[in-house]
């Protein structure tokens, strides 16, 4: 029998996303186990991105199959206007396990319909017009949550009216070009003149990623996300957290934002909520938007199709479950310091590595042509395809190892069940990878 060849298949039938579609070479994957996956010619690849760094809890988890199969023997859908037994406990669940006083979700298939809800309820709620958002951001295709966004693939995005970009939290390449610790965290201290010149009756709310995740894995500084929690109080603007890669136990908390002890008005999540087995995410508020939604003149305005979807909250309530009961969070941060250390010798062997930076099992590497003067192999927009991080990643496949990579920054992070084996086999094929780029490093 002819082998059937589904990655041509594939290219002719269905777009390959983000991509030129006469360049995309998809492989093609037919199982996984653990932290590894499977491609059609039966090589094993280990995981190091968790796919598109939301199969946390990685391939094949027992438990989650038997929950999507029992509760799709029971029923797969029912419109979002009746209660289920899934949808009730997972959100039961999501105030149990949130941050601060986080009480009431709106349950999405995935980060954009997250963030698009997120944005529709701070209007709402605030009958306020503006979001501010940063430039390296990624918030989700759809057109709100792509309006948000501030990376490269706004391109062909008409945008919308009232989205204003703040400058990053890039210590690394400072946009204001101090130093941590001396700088005052002006990148916080500016949001604030923005938010004042805007106007603070017109501007509804902040929206960040609490690390930024495909825009370069950019952590903060402690001061950064408490000072910013001070100054959307004093300016009455909500704090619109998108935790959709960060949260659940990707930096070694459940969520985020835990790291710095604050809690958001409005929190977006996906991803890891389901660990990716299948489409799920969800939009939390505080009990005081939560509280506003009940008075009997505010019409809650939004809805969608699969909101509360039964299949997904029965495979959410179960993935959550599995962080709690094989303690896949602790795993993560204990796991992260074992990262953290082998990448920093990494960064000492390697002459093109500028910066490792990360939390948990939420790391980047980014790499430079010389150290002293910082210029990175890739800025945005890319030229050349594939450019050098591409060519990075596809030299550690040929290792077995999958390594995600965005504009000028490799991409680790590998399921959270990671063990300090499978780090090893992934940082040593990273480090053969990098040959590539040392080779043109000055
Ligand atoms: C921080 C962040 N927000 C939102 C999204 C959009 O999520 P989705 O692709 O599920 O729509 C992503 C996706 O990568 C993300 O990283």
């Amino acid at each position: 029998m002819s082998k059937v060849n589904y990655a041509e298949m594939e290219k002719k039938y269905v777009y390959g996303t983000w991509t030129y579609q006469n360049k995309w070479s998809p492989r093609v994957i037919v199982s996984g186990d653990g932290c590894y996956v499977t491609d059609a010619d039966e090589n094993r690849i280990l995981d190091f991105s968790s796919q598109l760094m939301c199969s946390n809890l990685g391939h094949g988890n027992k438990a989650v199959i038997k929950a999507m199969m029992e509760q799709a023997e029971k029923i797969c859908f029912a419109s979002p206007s009746f209660a289920t037994m899934p949808a009730a406990l997972l959100g039961k669940k999501l105030a149990e396990i949130a941050p601060g006083d986080l009480c009431k979700s709106f349950l999405t298939i995935g980060g954009a319909e997250a963030n698009e809800a997120a944005i529709k309820i701070a209007r709402m709620y605030t009958r306020k017009p503006k979001f501010i958002s940063r430039y390296r951001s990624y918030h989700g295709a759809s057109s709100g949550a792509i309006a948000l966004t501030g990376d490269p693939r706004t391109q062909y995005a008409v945008g919308m009216p009232g989205v204003v970009r703040a400058p990053d939290c890039y210590c690394y390449r400072c946009p204001f070009g101090k130093t941590y610790p001396g700088c005052g965290i002006t990148c916080a201290e500016y949001i604030d003149e923005i938010i004042k010149l805007e106007g603070p009756q017109t501007v509804a709310g902040v929206v960040i990623e609490p690390i930024v995740g495909s825009n370069g894995i950019l952590v903060p500084p402690d001061e950064y996300m408490p000072r910013l929690r001070e100054i959307c109080d004093e300016n009455g603007v909500l704090l619109i957290d998108d935790e959709v890669m960060t949260g659940f136990g990707r930096t070694g908390k459940m969520f985020c934002v835990e790291h710095w002890g604050v809690s958001p008005d409005i929190m977006s999540m996906a991803k890891g909520i389901s660990s990716a087995y299948l489409p799920v995410g969800a939009t939390m508020t505080s009990r005081k938007i939560a509280e506003f939604f009940d008075q009997p003149e505010n019409n809650f305005s939004h809805g969608q199709t699969y909101a509360n979807h039964p299949m997904c909250c029965a495979v959410s309530l179960a993935t959550i479950e599995e962080y709690e009961k094989k303690k896949i969070v602790q795993n993560a941060a204990k796991m992260g310091k074992v990262m953290e250390k082998k990448l920093n010798e990494l960064a000492e062997e390697h002459k093109s590595v500028g910066e490792v930076r990360g939390k948990g099992l939420f790391w980047g590497v980014e790499l430079v042509r010389n150290r002293d003067t910082k210029e990175p192999f890739v800025s945005r927009p890319a030229r050349a395809d594939p450019n050098m991080l591409q060519r990075v990643s596809a030299e550690a496949m040929k290792m077995g190892v999958y390594v995600n990579n965005f504009i000028n920054t490799l991409i680790i992070a590998p399921p959270l069940i990671i063990t300090e084996k499978e780090i090893d086999e992934g940082v040593r094929a990273i480090g053969e990878a990098l040959k590539l780029t040392d080779k043109e490093t000055r």
